[in-house]
C-alpha cells in the first residue's frame, strides 16, 4: 500500500515535470520567451525590498501559470494582473484562481503588446534579451514616471529607466524606475 502511494507520488511528479518541459518547449517555438518560472526565493527578497501598497497596480507580463501573481497576491494587498498569451497556461492560472477566490487578481489571455500599461505602478517581467528590445519602445512611451520595472535574469537597458536596486539569487533581479 505504502509502496503504491510512493509510486503514485513519483508518477505525478514525473508527469508534472514532463508537462513543464513540453510547455516550455512549445511556448519557446511560439515566442521569444519560453515558459520558465522565477525563483520563489528571489520573490521573497523582492517583497522585502519593495514597499508595495494597497493602491498599487501590478502587471506580470507573461504570467505563465500564475506563480508570480499568486505569490504577490498572497504576500501583499496590491491589485495584480497577469497577462499571458499562451492559452493552456492562462487556463491553468484561471483554474488555480478558482481555489483562491479571495485574492485581488485577474488574468488576461492576450498579447502583452496589446495591453495598455499606463495605469501600472509596478511591472514584473521575465523576458529574453530579444523580448526586452522589442518591449523597449512600449515601456518608454506608455509607462508613467516613477513606474517600477522589475526584470528577472536579464537586464533592461534604457536611458529612461534608472537602475535602483539589484537582488542576487540564482540569477539577478534588476529593479528600475521610470524617469520623468
Ligand atoms: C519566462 S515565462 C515567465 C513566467 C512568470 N512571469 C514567472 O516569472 O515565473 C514568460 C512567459 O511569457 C509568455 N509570453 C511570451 N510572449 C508573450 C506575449 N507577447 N504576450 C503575453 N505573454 C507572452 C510566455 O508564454 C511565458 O509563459
Amino acid at each position: 500500500m505504502l509502496l503504491s502511494i510512493i509510486q503514485l507520488f513519483f508518477l505525478i511528479l514525473f508527469i508534472r515535470q514532463i508537462t513543464i518541459v513540453l510547455i516550455a518547449w512549445w511556448t519557446g517555438t511560439q515566442s521569444d520567451v519560453p515558459f520558465q518560472s522565477t525563483k520563489k526565493s528571489a520573490l521573497k527578497k523582492l517583497i522585502n525590498y519593495l514597499e508595495i501598497k494597497q493602491n498599487h497596480k501590478i502587471y506580470d507580463l507573461g504570467s505563465g501559470s500564475g506563480q508570480v501573481v499568486f505569490f504577490l497576491a498572497n504576500n501583499t494587498t496590491a491589485k495584480i494582473v497577469g497577462v499571458e498569451r499562451n492559452r493552456p497556461l492562462y487556463l491553468i492560472s484561471q483554474f488555480k484562481k478558482l481555489f483562491n477566490p479571495q485574492l485581488k487578481i485577474k488574468f488576461i489571455n492576450q498579447d502583452l503588446f496589446k495591453i495598455n500599461l499606463s495605469d501600472a505602478d509596478i511591472i514584473y517581467t521575465y523576458f529574453s534579451p530579444r523580448a526586452y528590445k522589442k518591449a523597449h519602445q512600449k515601456f518608454e512611451q506608455e509607462l508613467k514616471p516613477n513606474t517600477i520595472l522589475i526584470a528577472w535574469r536579464y537586464p533592461f537597458n534604457s536611458s529612461k529607466f534608472k537602475l535602483i536596486h539589484q537582488i542576487k539569487d540564482r540569477h539577478t533581479m534588476y529593479i528600475y524606475q521610470k524617469q520623468r
